[in-house]
């Protein structure tokens, strides 16, 4: 029996204070707890389709509620319910106007949005950040949705979204429970990126944080605090299909907090409570460094406008070194008054994670959760139904056992179901376990012959002979192929790994595909820092599409296209994933680079006349120049515009004399790359001054500054431009300066060179709109925010990468391509948008796993409105999952060219 408990208090303690699996209640549309006039909506048609017509699965008045007229795409009409007071929302379900076979009007899509106290109203997403959920396909049958994440709330808002004009109707139901917390919002420092080698990355933010990010502080919302998903042990591991490492958990680390060795988070109620306790659900992996808090001291405020009690509680834990397993630490609050409370929560170790967070209080009744549905209700069978009774009982603060009700017989079905649920559990994970022995043993040779791929949906690999087909037109390789579609994942090949590190990890790779994939990453990440790489040239051989064929590769037919960044030094240890690395160049090793390498001439510094600072980086600036009597130190032949003039336009770029060895280097060694690229659409190095410091490079200047300030300034020529004189581009402009970025791409994947941050903030413009492909680390200031920063470790242009280039830190001209596609669409949309805006960064390399995974469930860039479908079929091409389906530079150039009006 003990065990049984135990079981039984393992099963629940999946779920925070409120289980959202469990809670999700009809809150009474259907059934009428909803009072008529708790329902409002922006607008009705008639009288007969008002908002109280608005129940799911009731025929009254004329079938539904209807907004009034034509839905227009930009309309943002609503239907509105008051539930009464804060609720848990974790289902919604919707149906279209039937009125006994009279009705045909229905909603595709709709957006939902809530407001705790009708005042603040707030978008709901999911946990991708998309808003637009699936509405209904006719006119009677209801659509339930689950709202991942669910939301605490107390009015909601369903917003019937179209495509095109049409008439739409509604009829709704809401499932929820009760949110017995009163806790509106909270708020702190955000969570943190955990990056320990070896394993991957931890993501320890709050994804689903409703209220504001200010200054790095989350401020008046509600999140994974609060959603009732528990985190597990090990914080990599998740509850969640389909997130990221570490999603279950907030975290902090006791060294970035502004020298504090606390945690201060601050709750504010939905009115005064006499708070008994606080729980806490905190991670303990010591063996990573986490532990639960070692104290904690909470300050109270009566109400919002009263300053702080002086007088706080204190609660020491006892910390727990030999239980690595999460738990609820419960903290007694004495009963103490308060409509918000502040808590400094003490780190004991260099981590502290929590998942959940909840208050009981005095006056909080744990009410009855009535589900009253009628019993012809189509959706009944969707929704769980599980009857608590009325038992009214006060909350037993320290009580860790649920509450028992008086109705044995619903209880004893629920405990065998878990039981027969838990048999099942461990015999799958038994299963799993033969299955992985069996693999690990089977002779190398099988496994060799075999693709690997990372599945999503058994959570475990799967080996399958042959590989899977491409997505189009390419014959299917067999496994003799040498020329595979995407590069093989042979997770037990040394090249891939450090053995004993991957396959001591190879159960962890089963919890998700992501996992998987960024432990990869993340193995890979550690091979390339590690002292022992494979030399330089034979890692950069990938420029063309095929796998490099490093056996037939040396040093002078292969060029470098990882040289290290000059502003960036950590960068330079991540094998130039910042893509900041311009040009290839036979490999050199920092140590063999001198002045005879560079074959730019030495032009005398003091006849370069400072005008003015274009850009600024951490190791340098670069700075609008006159050089005095550059054409002729040029000599004849030289690509100087204006040459009847003695002095021209320059810009030089200039090294910070203090800038240490390793930058130093990687600026030289970028002298040296550009002074050997020629081609119209390159940026084109003109001299250098290195014989002294500071060192500086001098290249053409570029009138119009870099593509992405000019067409963001820019709107698409019309008469309304041509009137207002507003500055404009036509849209053969955009395709001139597609072509133009193809053209200059061809040529340097026609040198093997890989560029690994093609992006319109990278291509420069003259004043006669000729676009030069450049990569100027010094932008990464004015655009920071497209580079993601891995704790101070480098920064990856994230939104412009391919998936092999984020997960296997794999870049080849394929690589580019899937750049080019996304700059291209940079392009169409007058660069006014982000690529991926509505993603974080954590968001974007989630969905890269499910561009490897090509499961249907990548989300793609949308078609901008100006780009013809053509162009864009080109684009989504660019962004194949298989190498081989991207098109070639050359190809692209030909396809784009014809498009340009000479
Ligand atoms: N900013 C950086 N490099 C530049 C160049 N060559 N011309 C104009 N602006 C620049």
């Amino acid at each position: 029996m003990h065990l049984f408990l135990l079981l039984i208090l393992q099963a629940t303690a999946a779920f925070g204070q409120i289980d959202p699996a469990h809670c999700r209640y009809a809150l009474g549309m259907e059934d009428g707890r909803i009072k008529d006039d708790d329902i409002t909506a922006s607008s009705q048609w008639y009288e007969t389709t008002g908002p109280k017509f608005a129940r799911l699965n009731r025929e009254e008045g004329d079938g539904a509620w209807c907004p009034e007229g034509q839905l227009e795409p930009s309309d943002s009409q609503y239907l509105q319910v008051d539930l009464g007071r804060l609720t848990f929302l974790t289902v919604v379900g919707t149906q279209g106007r039937y009125a006994r076979y009279s009705g045909n009007e229905f909603s595709r899509a709709y957006r939902l949005n809530y407001s705790r106290d009708g005042l603040l109203w707030r978008s709901w997403r999911n946990r991708l950040g998309n808003t637009v959920m699936e509405g209904n396909k006719n006119a009677y049958t209801s659509v339930i949705n689950d709202l991942h994440p669910p939301a605490v709330t107390r009015y909601v808002r369903l917003i019937p979204v179209t495509r095109l004009s049409t008439t739409v109707c509604m009829r709704a139901e809401l499932y929820g429970c009760q949110w017995d917390d009163g806790l509106i919002s909270y708020g702190g420092p955000e969570g943190q990126l955990m990056m320990p080698p070896g394993y991957p990355i931890a993501s320890l933010n709050d994804s689903t944080y409703d209220g504001e990010h200010e200054r790095r502080r989350l401020v008046g919302g509600l999140g994974q605090l609060t959603d009732g998903v528990v985190g597990l042990d090990d914080f990599l591991m998740t509850r969640q299909y389909h997130v990221w490492p570490g999603y279950d958990y907030l975290g902090w680390r006791n060294d970035s907090l502004g020298g504090r060795s606390y945690v201060e988070l601050q709750f504010v109620f939905d009115r005064q409570r006499n708070l008994s306790s606080m729980k806490v659900h905190s991670n303990n992996m010591f063996s990573r460094g986490v532990k639960i808090f070692s104290s904690v001291s909470c300050w109270f405020k009566p109400r919002l406008i009263s300053s702080w009690e002086a007088e706080p509680v204190a609660f020491n834990t006892v910390l727990d070194d030999r239980n690595p397993s999460a738990r609820y630490v419960t903290v007694p609050l004495s009963r103490r008054a308060a409509k918000a409370v502040k808590c400094r929560f003490h780190f004991a170790d260099v981590w502290m994670m929590f998942s959940e967070i909840s208050f009981q209080s005095v006056d909080t009744v744990l009410t009855t959760l009535r589900p009253v549905v009628s019993p012809s209700s189509p959706v009944k069978k969707d929704i769980t139904m599980a009857t608590t009774p009325a038992t009214g009982l006060t909350s037993d603060p320290s009580a860790s056992v649920p509450p028992v009700s008086g109705n044995t017989p619903i209880l004893i079905g629920c405990l065998v179901t878990i039981i027969l649920l838990l048999v099942i559990i461990i015999f799958l994970i038994l299963w799993c376990q033969y299955v992985c022995k069996v693999l690990e043993k089977a002779p190398r040779h099988i496994l060799e012959d075999v693709t690997v791929r990372l599945s999503s949906c058994s959570d475990t690999i799967i080996l399958q002979t042959p590989p899977v087909p491409p997505r189009s037109g390419h014959a299917p390789s067999g496994p003799a192929h040498t020329d595979p579609h995407y590069e093989r994942v042979f997770l037990l090949d040394p090249q891939y790994q450090n053995p004993a590190a991957l396959r001591n990890k190879l159960p962890e790779l089963s919890q998700s595909a992501e996992a998987s994939a960024l432990l990869l990453g993340s193995l890979l990440y550690d091979q390339l820092t590690s002292s022992h790489m494979t030399p330089a040239w034979l890692r950069a051989c990938g420029g063309g599409y095929a796998e490099p064929d490093v056996t037939q590769c040396t040093p002078h037919q292969c060029f470098q296209s990882n040289a290290p960044h000059y502003a960036e030094t950590d960068i330079v240890r991540l094998q130039g994933v910042t893509g900041s690395n311009m040009y290839a160049v036979p490999a050199l090793t920092v140590d063999s680079l001198t002045r005879k390498d560079i074959s730019a001439a030495e032009f005398p510094r003091q006849q370069l006349i400072f005008r003015e600072k274009l850009g600024e980086g951490q190791f340098g600036e670069v700075h609008l120049c006159e050089a005095e009597g550059l054409p002729e130190f040029l000599g004849e032949g030289s690509p100087l515009p204006d040459r009847d003039e003695r002095s021209v336009l320059v810009a030089v770029k200039q090294l910070r004399a203090d800038a240490a060895g390793q930058a130093r280097n990687d600026f030289l060694k970028e002298i040296k790359i550009m002074s050997r690229l020629n081609d119209p659409n390159i940026i084109r190095l003109l001299c250098v001054c290195v014989a002294s410091d500071p060192l500086c490079m001098v290249t053409e200047y570029m009138e119009n500054g870099d593509l992405n300030m000019f067409l963001s300034q820019r709107e698409i020529e019309s008469t309304l431009t041509h009137a207002n004189n507003i500055p404009s581009v036509s849209l053969s402009d955009l395709l001139h300066m597609s072509v133009q970025i193809s053209s200059g791409m061809r040529y340097l994947a026609s040198l093997n060179f890989v560029h690994r941050d093609l992006a319109t903030r990278n291509c420069l413009l003259d004043r006669r709109l000729t676009i030069k492909i450049a990569d100027f680390g010094m932008s990464r200031n004015l655009y920071s925010s497209d580079y993601y920063r891995i704790q101070g470790r480098a920064v990856l242009p994230i939104r412009w990468m391919a998936w092999e280039s984020i997960l296997l830190g794999k870049f080849t001209t394929a690589s580019d391509v899937w750049a080019f596609g996304v700059t291209l669409w940079e392009i169409f949309t007058l660069c006014k948008e982000q690529p991926y805006s509505l993603l974080s960064d954590e968001q974007v390399i989630e969905n890269t796993g499910e561009f490897f995974r090509n499961q249907g469930r990548q989300i793609f860039l949308y078609c901008p409105p100006l780009c013809p479908p053509s162009l864009f079929e080109l684009m989504m091409r660019c962004w194949s999952r298989d190498i081989p389906d991207r098109p070639t530079f050359e190809g692209l150039y030909q396809a784009l060219r014809p498009h340009v009006h000479q």
